[in-house]
């Protein structure tokens, strides 16, 4: 998870890939963090990903860097601590322009059920769980 985690990070920009009944909706996102041992994103209630994150927590995204992409499927479960949400604001201090813990908009979820697959064109794929 630590190595999804860096990689996603230093890539900056990941592609999170939602369904909306049979149509596939993609994005730039930004948000990654561990927090309690769990990988953590970020997003608000007000958007469209987070009503297709309700109906179907099932996701994938994808990124890419110096050679090697890595796609990740899970499924999303919301944490509604104000712990969990302020965790995420104090490792973005930038979206503290936008967002706080107790706005009722900022939403964070954790990865479960999840699969990350690191590829490249010189090497096999690499699969981790977790
Ligand atoms: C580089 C970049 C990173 C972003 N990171 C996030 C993010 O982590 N969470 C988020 O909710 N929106 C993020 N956004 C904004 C979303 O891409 C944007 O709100 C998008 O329209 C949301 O998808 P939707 O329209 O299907 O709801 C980011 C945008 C860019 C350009």
């Amino acid at each position: 998870m630590e190595r999804v985690c860096e990689f996603l990070k230093k890539a900056g920009t990941y592609y999170l890939a939602t369904a909306q009944g049979d149509q596939p909706r993609v994005r730039p996102f930004g948000t990654i963090h561990i927090f309690e041992g769990k990988l953590y994103i970020q997003t608000g209630r007000v958007k469209e990903v987070s009503r297709q994150i309700a109906a179907n927590p099932k996701v994938e995204l994808c990124a890419f860097l110096d050679g090697e992409w890595l796609r990740l499927c899970g499924t999303l479960v919301e944490d509604d601590r104000r712990e969990a949400r302020q965790s995420m604001l104090d490792a973005y201090p930038s979206l503290q322009k936008m967002y706080s813990a107790d706005d009722g908009n900022t939403q964070v979820f954790y990865f479960t059920n999840a699969t990350a697959t690191f590829s490249s064109f010189s090497h096999e794929p690499e699969v981790v769980t977790f």
